[in-house]
């Protein structure tokens, strides 16, 4: 599919007064991971990610035809139930962005009633649940502007629309491993929105666990936009995304026939170089905290110890996911609880596993 089958001429809006559509839309965590992009949120490399069960969005649009013919964008906010202008500049950002897809957005007045279940402010990023909760809800009103609208469009435009808010929220639309990002390997592919991982997924895969360690609650350090352009000039930056496409080929071997070891070492390697590329940019950036690097000792000593198969991964702050089979759920919940929450900002953390993706309400 390309950009021209996202824009769908003469939808008329005559017959739609008013009326509301509820998603809840989940939070991924990359285990091959994006960071650096082209004009318009066009990926460097392939990404792929693990769909969260437990960190989601619950957005309510609610939209009623506007009474003047004004081409502005008329948004109202409300996060948690109370208002939130402090949303609204991202969000008509957004809009501007996909307007020429969605050109019924400037018929309507739209109040977005959102939460999550995740503490706000918790360093967990809750654009890609955000967005992608928001853009299945327009997609929902186009869908009743023209019902012939198949779910695979539907799924596929979402996608399409939710990276343009935000890029990793192209993965937040079905589960439960998304790949975002034209790759050789993967057929159907793109880079214009997200798929389901194509192959049979072994047994060691199902119900993969994620704890995420709450390290530092703080404001991002680095925004993803800055973020995203230090890898323009970035010295590393073509081995990078040449690394990233060797990843997702190894990445997929593994996720079919099961080797957990390939893939501690593979997803532990891709969370170190997203830090490393932000160390050795320009200007540079440690997002790591110091209890950080003693949650991955203590995982790599627990590793050992037991020949487990734990595993960590990072976003582009300090919190720390770490990674099991369901199988030693038990054991390694119990590590956690006895030596790594010390290490967590007010001893916090959320049990998360992999799940399957968005509902509407
Ligand atoms: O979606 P963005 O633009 O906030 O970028 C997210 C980048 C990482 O979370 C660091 C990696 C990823 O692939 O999710």
């Amino acid at each position: 599919m390309t950009e021209k089958n996202f824009i769908l001429k003469n939808l008329d809006t005559t017959n739609l007064e008013k009326g509301s559509f509820t998603w809840k839309s989940p939070s991924n965590i990359a285990l091959i991971k994006y960071w650096g992009k082209s004009e318009p949120q066009i990926p460097k490399n392939t990404s792929i990610s693990f769909t969260l069960n437990n960190c989601y969005t619950t957005t309510i649009l609610e939209f009623s035809k506007k009474e003047n013919l004004s081409k502005e964008f008329s948004i109202k906010v409300f996060f948690e139930g109370k208002t939130k202008d402090g949303f609204k500049p991202k969000i008509v950002k957004f809009f501007e962005r996909i307007e020429k897809y969605v050109p019924f957005i400037t018929k309507y007045d739209f109040v977005i009633k959102t939460e999550n279940s995740f503490p706000h402010s918790s360093g967990i990023a809750s654009s890609a649940s955000g967005m992608s909760a928001l853009a299945l809800c327009l997609m929902s009103i186009e869908k009743e502007l023209n019902s012939d609208i198949t779910d695979e469009y539907f799924n596929k435009k979402s996608s399409f629309l939710a990276r343009l808010g935000s890029g990793s929220a192209a993965r937040s639309i079905e589960g439960e491993l998304v790949v975002w990002g034209n790759h050789k390997k993967i057929p159907e592919s793109s880079d214009l929105y997200g798929t389901k991982f194509p192959y049979d997924v072994h047994d060691n895969f199902k119900n993969y666990q994620d704890t995420i360690l709450l390290v530092d609650k703080g404001e991002k350090q680095v925004s993803s936009t800055i973020g995203h352009n230090l890898m323009i000039d970035h010295p590393f930056a073509k081995k990078r995304f040449k690394q990233a496409d060797n990843n997702i080929s190894k990445l997929s071997e593994i996720l079919q026939n099961g080797n957990l070891s390939a893939f501690v070492n593979l997803v532990e390697s891709e969370a170190l170089t997203l830090h490393a590329m932000m160390m050795t940019s320009n200007p540079y950036f440690i997002l790591m905290k110091p209890n950080t690097l003693k949650i991955i000792e203590k995982i790599w000593k627990y590793r050992g110890d037991n020949k487990s198969d734990i595993c960590f991964t990072l976003d582009a702050g300090a919190n720390v996911h770490v990674l099991f089979p369901e199988r030693e759920k038990e054991k390694i919940n119990t590590f956690i609880t006895n030596e790594l929450i010390a290490f967590c900002q007010n001893n916090q953390y959320i049990c998360d596993n992999v799940g399957s993706g968005a509902r509407q309400l």
